[in-house]
């Protein structure tokens, strides 16, 4: 009530000029309510890329300029090698911030080279409050050489049902698989033969 009475008694310009330090410090406020943050770490990108170095996905909520261009991003994008089963997202949800995560599509459409992706979290979820693994496997079968393309849709939404991180649509990945020797090694020459 008082406030309210002095801004009748202030000049326009102040009422104006404290419309917008409320404005900026409503938001400063909500920034401190934490954010949603998601990165493949140094030791996950040395294995990806070579360089160690964290390559942030999702920080302060907003996802990184490259994903924007995500058509661009994935020409440049090779199939995922032979040697590379898995790979580590790490994502946080800062200070109070609740974020829930969906994963609503895990599929391969390859299935006679690969398996549908697999996570190794629940396919529905809040996001850690701590720095934690999302480790998304790509299991090859190992009957034949081939690139399977596959599909990993996920979404996540703040507290107040906004879409924060949300796979593009269309988005198809390609992993590189190769037919298991192991087998033939175990054989005697004449088995094979
Ligand atoms: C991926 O995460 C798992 C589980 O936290 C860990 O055991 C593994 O070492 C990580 N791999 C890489 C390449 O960082």
């Amino acid at each position: 009530m008082a406030t309210e009475t002095a801004s009748v008694l202030l000049s326009p310009i102040k009422t104006c000029f404290l419309l917008l330090l409320g404005g900026l410090m409503s938001e400063a406020a909500q920034e401190q309510q934490g954010s949603l943050y998601m990165w493949i770490d140094a030791n996950q990108a040395r294995i990806l890329i070579g360089f160690e170095e964290d390559i942030l996905i999702v920080s302060e909520g907003k996802m990184a300029p490259f994903t924007t261009d995500f058509r661009k991003a994935q020409q440049r994008m090779p199939a995922i090698p032979v040697n590379i089963q898995s790979v580590n997202f790490t994502w946080q949800a800062t200070e109070q911030a609740e974020y829930f995560y969906e994963f609503q599509t895990l599929r391969s459409m390859d299935v006679d080279i690969m398996d549908n992706p697999t996570v190794n979290v629940p396919l529905l979820g809040s996001v850690p409050r701590r720095p934690s693994v999302v480790q998304v496997g790509f299991p090859c079968l190992g009957d034949q050489d081939g690139v399977a393309a596959f599909e990993v849709t996920i979404l996540v939404m703040d507290a107040g049902g906004n879409i924060i991180l949300r796979t593009p649509h269309n988005a198809i990945f390609f992993k590189t698989c190769q037919r298991e020797m192991i087998g033939y090694l175990s054989m005697s020459p004449e088995m094979i033969g």
